[in-house]
């Protein structure tokens, strides 16, 4: 939640800055604003609304300089308005500071900072954050850099900020905790972001700031510090990771791109792992813990969202093949309440971006109670993946668009088989069906483009049920976790409430809502339960719902129940949702597009969720 964009260097800061909240966007587009420093000082300029609203303000503006920062936020103290807007500017006008994250104890700091006659223009937790930097600075008559670390040490929450100094034009100070910052370096410039998608064009060299450090920032020079003003080695990664992999790539949205780049990243993920001919999967990182994931007394599961349901799905294949024991958590239940965690319990922490905070808190909490931590991370050198044991990434490349669609698939494809290679090795699945899965998994990008052609049908669907005010989404089995997947896909990209459900459950209330009127949508693909969802169809038949059901070929009862039908190509029932998942994505596009509606960035929502 919430982009950061920081640039000192030789080139024009601010074109470098806009470019980058542009690409930052996902994390957040209530507003926008930069500050930029040079000779002639400070200026801040800020708007609610997206990036692209800031830059029309700005037309004809002077915005010349070589040093500045930049931030999309994402609403958490005070509302959308221009007067939240980040920047801040210090009570005296000499420092700018932007922030994403939540600073706990700010009513403290604010109730501290009035008795001592300082006046606030927003509702934001940042600027109180400023003016306690403002004030030790002037108290202590001591550098920017030494009051912010000497505040720091009072902040309880998660920040990463970014401040520059009007009286020192070359330089940024950057602190993190809990929220992500990325430093790239270049020749005789700097770049900082939330993420590497603003730097990569201009630098693969980057430094992966950890919590608790600060980094002091010149065209020249890049110092980083612990909060004891400790010099720490930065460690220099490179970038893997290509421009093409986040631009539109002449798709309308990034969320048509990320649904048809499914077959490409899906085989990305099994590539070099799976080989089917030869029955091996190879995940070094899954290798070096097997010994004590195969003798977990109990896996537990934790995530958010989407990822969450791509745990669900998880339950059911690692059950089913490696009878171990799954509980799926959601990350903010499990870091609240008291959990049980044992030594020697293995927790899988699954996530997109690497940096959802609930998640990360989770594993910590987890962690220091003695239990193996496997994540499975989009995001490479993300928190979630530092803070992991160990882990597998799923490799599905930059995911842009707000609503998650690869990266769901992806985590099934990792996850398949994180539990196939348990399974076999623990002996709980036997050799035959391991290696006729194996077979299926490597057979499952070619299906996924096969789905993809289904396309303008969906679309016609999506023509013909835009209007309907909900939607009820049906599932059992493996295809469970799919319908709640298909009702959050949805209600984000379409505003249409939608209610996922276990198909058997429906009986026990969610029936009382089905009307001529009400689109039911089962995810319905051949598996053992069939015969069950089938009857499950009849029941909302007799009662006049809509029927639209996703279905295997070769199925001729399910037809004669449905309104519409989307057919898709056979796998075991295992694999089924990486496949089934598709259509719904594409409902869930095509309807927020009829409605008219930014699909890349629905409302209120926001990419990365580093707040709790
Ligand atoms: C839904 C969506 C969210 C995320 C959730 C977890 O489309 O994107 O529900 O799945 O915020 O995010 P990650 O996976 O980054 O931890």
């Amino acid at each position: 939640m919430c982009g950061i964009v920081g640039y000192t260097g030789k080139r024009e800061a601010y074109p470098i800055i806009i470019k980058g909240l542009r690409r930052l966007e996902y994390r957040g587009y209530d507003s926008a604003g930069v500050a930029l420093v040079n000779e002639d000082g400070l200026k801040v300029y800020k708007k609610k609304g997206k990036v692209a609203d800031l830059e029309d303000t700005l037309v004809g503006v002077n915005l010349h300089s070589h040093t500045g920062i930049g931030h999309t936020r994402w609403a958490t103290h005070g509302e959308p308005s221009d007067r939240n807007a980040h920047p801040h500017t210090s009570q005296n006008g000499e420092i700018a500071m932007i922030h994403n994250g939540i600073i706990e104890n700010y009513a403290q700091l604010k109730n501290e900072l009035l008795k001592k006659g300082y006046t606030f223009k927003s509702d934001t937790d940042t600027e109180v954050l400023l003016n306690f930097i403002e004030n030790i600075k002037t108290n202590n008559n001591s550098t920017l850099e030494e009051a912010v670390r000497i505040a720091l040490r009072r902040i309880v929450g998660a920040y990463c900020i970014l401040l520059v100094d009007k009286h020192d034009p070359e330089t940024i100070i950057a602190a993190r905790k809990g929220s992500p910052l990325v430093i790239g370096i270049g020749k005789g410039e700097h770049f900082l972001a939330s993420d590497a998608s603003p730097i990569i064009e201009y630098t693969k060299e980057v430094v992966y700031v950890n919590d608790y450090e600060m980094a002091i920032i010149r065209p020249d020079e890049l110092i980083l510090k612990n909060l004891g003003n400790e010099k720490q080695t930065p460690f220099i990664t490179k970038l893997d990771m290509e421009l093409a992999a986040i631009e539109k790539g002449g798709y309308d949205h990034f969320m048509l791109k990320e649904i048809f780049e499914q077959p490409t990243t899906i085989q990305d993920c099994l590539r070099g792992r799976l080989d089917a001919e030869a029955g091996t999967i190879i995940m070094s990182g899954i290798e070096k813990y097997i010994g004590q994931i195969m003798d977990a007394p109990r896996i537990i599961i934790v995530a958010c969202g989407t990822s969450w349901h791509a745990g669900l799905v998880a339950e059911y294949i690692i059950e089913e093949t490696c009878r171990i024991p799954v509980e799926v958590e959601y990350a903010s239940e499990f870091r609240y309440r008291n959990p049980v965690v044992n030594k020697g319990d293995v927790i899988i922490a699954i996530s997109q971006s690497g940096e959802t905070a609930d998640t990360l808190v989770a594993i910590e909490k987890a962690k220091e109670q003695g239990a193996i931590i496997v994540g499975i991370v989009n995001a490479v050198g993300s928190s979630i993946a530092r803070v992991s044991h160990t882990g597998a990434y799923t490799h599905a490349g930059p995911e842009i668009g707000v609503a998650s669609t690869k990266a769901f698939t992806a985590q099934l494809a990792v996850l398949t088989m994180v539990a196939l290679k348990v399974g076999y090795a623990k002996g709980t699945l036997e050799k035959d069906r391991y290696l006729q899965l194996c077979k299926d998994l490597a057979e499952i990008p070619a299906k996924a483009a096969e789905v993809l052609k289904l396309d303008n049908q969906i679309k016609t669907l999506a023509e013909k049920y835009k209007d309907a005010p909900d939607f009820l989404y049906l599932g059992r089995g493996y295809n469970f976790p799919v319908a709640l997947e298909g009702a959050l896909k949805l209600k984000e990209i379409s505003y249409i409430h939608a209610e996922g459900y276990p198909a058997a459950e429906m009986k026990h209330g969610p029936i009382a809502l089905v009307t001529e009127v009400l689109p039911v949508v089962f995810v319905a693909t051949k598996d053992n339960y069939h015969a069950k969802v089938v009857s499950n169809m009849q029941e909302i038949k007799a009662r006049k719902g809509k029927v639209i059901s996703i279905i295997t070929e070769g199925d001729t009862v399910s037809p004669t129940l449905s309104d519409d039908v989307i057919i898709l190509p056979p796998t075991d029932e295992i694999l089924a949702p990486m496949l089934s998942a598709i259509p719904l994505q594409l409902l869930a596009y095509h309807i927020g597009v009829a409605k008219g509606y930014d699909v890349d960035k629905p409302r209120n929502l926001a990419k990365s969720v580093t707040v709790e």
